[in-house]
């Protein structure tokens, strides 16, 4: 069954990725639509891009629940309320239970700063800094219940310069995702699922 063309897209800060899909559905490069944005955290600037957009917004503060599990049940209802056919985790500080995972096998996908699976977990741009990387990159892969640990989809590779700090590598990084992620979102709604 195709899976339907309809995006959830879950931020938790600046929202350039989100942008960067917006972007790519206005210019036709992406054949989908984006139902709603949700965030965990009430003032996160790429909100913004969301509302510029004229797109729905929710705020699921996971302060707010008492359990993850009960948070992710949230999320997940939120998100099958509008039809979410696929789930775009774009800066989503928030690690995954299985009670959302399971609820969307094979649909939800992540954009991480590193060819993984090198370099998962936090601040992978200074962990190829501190290895004597020389390329990095970026993967935009299924998520699962391992961090960072899904079937890749998509994956682009650059050069690690002499004199990168982990702020030159990672503003180079994110030109890349901004390409990737609406590219792999394509070829993963394009793909026939056989679950
Ligand atoms: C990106 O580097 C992404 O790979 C990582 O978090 C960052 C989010 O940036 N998962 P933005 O919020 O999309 O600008």
């Amino acid at each position: 069954m195709p899976i339907a063309r309809v995006l959830g897209v879950l931020i938790s800060g600046r929202g350039s990725n989100l942008r960067a899909i917006i972007d790519a559905i206005a210019a036709g490069r992406l054949d989908a639509r984006i139902a709603v944005v949700i965030s965990n955290i009430a003032d996160a600037p790429g909100l913004e891009h969301a509302r510029n957009a004229g797109i729905e917004t929710v705020v699921l503060s996971h302060r707010a629940y008492a359990s993850r599990e009960d948070y992710d049940r949230a999320l997940v209802k939120a998100l099958d309320d509008r039809g979410v056919g696929l789930v775009c985790l774009a800066g989503f500080m928030r690690l995954l239970s299985p009670a959302f995972v399971d609820a969307f096998p094979n649909r939800i996908l992540n954009v991480h700063p590193s060819l993984l699976p090198n370099y998962p977990g936090l601040r992978p741009q200074q962990q190829a800094l501190d290895h004597g990387a020389s390329v990095s990159g970026a993967t935009v892969h299924f998520v699962n219940k391992d961090l960072d640990a899904g079937p890749v989809v998509l994956q682009r590779e650059i050069p690690v310069l002499p004199g990168d700090t982990e702020d030159t590598l990672a503003d180079r990084i994110l030109r890349i995702e901004h390409a990737l992620y609406p590219e792999a979102i394509a070829a993963v709604l394009n793909q026939v699922s056989h679950d």
